[in-house]
């Protein structure tokens, strides 16, 4: 598949991929061809062995994503947005799904579908220039990618709904006392912190990243008693791999380790 509306990128030997949402004269927003082209990308990702981060971002310096594409969305029947909005709920969900760490650079505008891609990202670092909103109600619809579900999860049922009920959109230091992003850059910085967080990860042991990310986001929709089983099958599942015996033999032998992801 030949991207008209996206860019796949791999750096550092193939460990890192960035995704870059590539529509700038539209404020990159989200029609339904970006969102095909996403899910292809997404498991492009999902299948690469080699994978040890994503980084999402926007063309452009004006914006993330402003949210889903509005003229696209302003002829639709109930059916076509249900048909939408599932659409985009899957690309949400096949990048939380990912087995590696992905996370959102926020350039610009994360508005409506912008700021619910941010948010199915595993963090987000955004850049001082970063606004985020669900606007959707000033259109006359809530939000239809996940944003009523994960706002609401990540920032607390009362700050969520307040955001999605005003319309309010908020800056990036808002957006870090929210606990909606993790970090807050200088837009410059924004691409080379990603990278630089990505490259933290990409040196640790990939099976041990890939399934703590599993413990935490599937121990979410656990009770506390079954996600500790979870965590303890993924433990003991570690001690058979090749990673674990490299990771503690260097530590006791005083050497980096290298792991090689068997
Ligand atoms: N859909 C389609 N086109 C969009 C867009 C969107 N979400 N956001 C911006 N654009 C387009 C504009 O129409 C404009 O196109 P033209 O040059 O052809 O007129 C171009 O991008 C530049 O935008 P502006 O001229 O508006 O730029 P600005 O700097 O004056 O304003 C903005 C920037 C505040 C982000 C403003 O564009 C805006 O409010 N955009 C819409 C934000 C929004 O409501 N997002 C939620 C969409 S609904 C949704 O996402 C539903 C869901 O949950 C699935």
């Amino acid at each position: 598949m030949t991207y008209q509306n996206i860019i796949l990128e791999h750096a550092e030997a193939g460990q890192i991929s960035v995704l870059t949402v590539n529509r700038p004269k539209a404020l990159n927003a989200l029609n339904a061809a970006t969102l095909d082209e996403l899910a292809h990308a997404i498991a492009r990702v999902a299948e690469d062995a080699g994978a040890r981060a994503l980084l999402v971002t926007g063309a452009g310096d004006k914006a993330f994503v402003a949210g889903a594409d509005i003229s696209a969305m302003r002829p639709m029947s109930t059916l076509e947005a249900h048909a939408f909005s599932e659409k985009g709920t899957r690309v949400m969900q096949a990048i939380e799904a990912l087995p590696i760490p992905v996370i959102a650079l926020v350039n610009g505008y994360a508005l409506g579908g912008g700021c619910e891609l941010a948010l199915a990202c595993d963090w987000i670092i955004a850049s001082e220039r970063a606004l985020f909103g669900q606007p959707e109600v000033n259109l006359g619809i809530p939000p239809g990618f996940g944003g009523t579900q994960r706002l609401a999860r990540l920032i607390g049922r009362a700050r969520a709904l307040e955001l999605i009920t005003t319309a309010r959109s908020i800056k990036a230091d808002e957006a870090l006392r929210l606990g909606l992003v993790n970090h807050v850059v200088p837009g410059e910085q924004l691409m080379e912190k990603g990278l630089e967080m990505a490259r933290l990860i990409a040196a640790k042991g990939p099976i041990a990243v890939r399934v703590s990310k599993q413990a935490v986001q599937r121990g979410l929709d656990l009770d506390l008693a079954n996600g500790c089983v979870l965590e303890t099958t993924l433990f003991a599942f570690a001690f058979g791999t090749a990673d674990c015996k490299e990771g503690m033999t260097a530590f006791l032998e005083k050497r980096p380790a290298k792991f090689d992801g068997k």
